[in-house]
C-alpha cells in the first residue's frame, strides 16, 4: 500500500478486539504535520460498551495532544467499503470539521470522500 495513511489502518485493524462480531475496522488520522494516529475497534462481552475504530483513534490523538487532522483513513474488509458509523460521523465533526474520510479494504480497493457529504447538517458548538 503506497499511501502510508492507508496501511497504518490496515495495520492497525489487525489489532482488533473483535471476538464478537469477528468484524475487524481499523483507523488512521493524519495531522496536518504528517504524524499518524491509529485505532481499532474494542468489543465488549456487554455488546453495547463496544468502541470503533474510529473514536479509538480520535481519543487516543486528542489525549495526546493532537488538535488538527486532514486527512481519516478507515479501514475493513468488505466489497462495499465500510464507512464510518454515525456516532462516529458525529465525533470525527467535532475534533477533524470536514475532513477527507479514506475508506479502503485489504485488497486495496479505496473511495474517498469529505465528512460534510457523508454527515451533512451536524450539530456542534455553533448551535450552542
Ligand atoms: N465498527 C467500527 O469499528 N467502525 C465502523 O465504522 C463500523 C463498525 C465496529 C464496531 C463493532 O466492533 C464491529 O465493527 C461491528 O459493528
Amino acid at each position: 500500500m503506497a499511501d502510508a495513511l492507508l496501511a497504518a489502518a490496515l495495520a492497525a485493524r489487525e489489532n482488533a478486539f473483535a471476538p464478537y462480531s469477528k468484524f475487524k475496522v481499523g483507523a488512521a488520522l493524519e495531522e496536518v504535520d504528517g504524524r499518524v494516529h491509529t485505532g481499532c475497534n474494542v468489543e465488549n462481552a456487554t455488546y453495547g460498551l463496544t468502541v470503533c475504530a474510529e473514536r479509538v483513534a480520535v481519543f487516543k490523538a486528542i489525549s495526546e495532544g493532537a488538535r488538527k487532522f486532514r486527512r481519516v483513513a478507515v479501514a475493513a474488509d468488505t466489497d462495499a467499503l465500510t464507512p464510518p458509523c454515525g456516532a462516529c460521523r458525529q465525533i470525527l465533526w467535532e475534533f477533524c470539521g470536514d475532513v477527507e474520510i479514506v475508506l479502503v479494504n485489504p485488497r486495496g480497493k479505496t473511495e474517498t470522500y469529505r465528512l460534510k457529504d457523508l454527515f451533512p447538517k451536524p450539530f456542534d458548538a455553533s448551535f450552542l
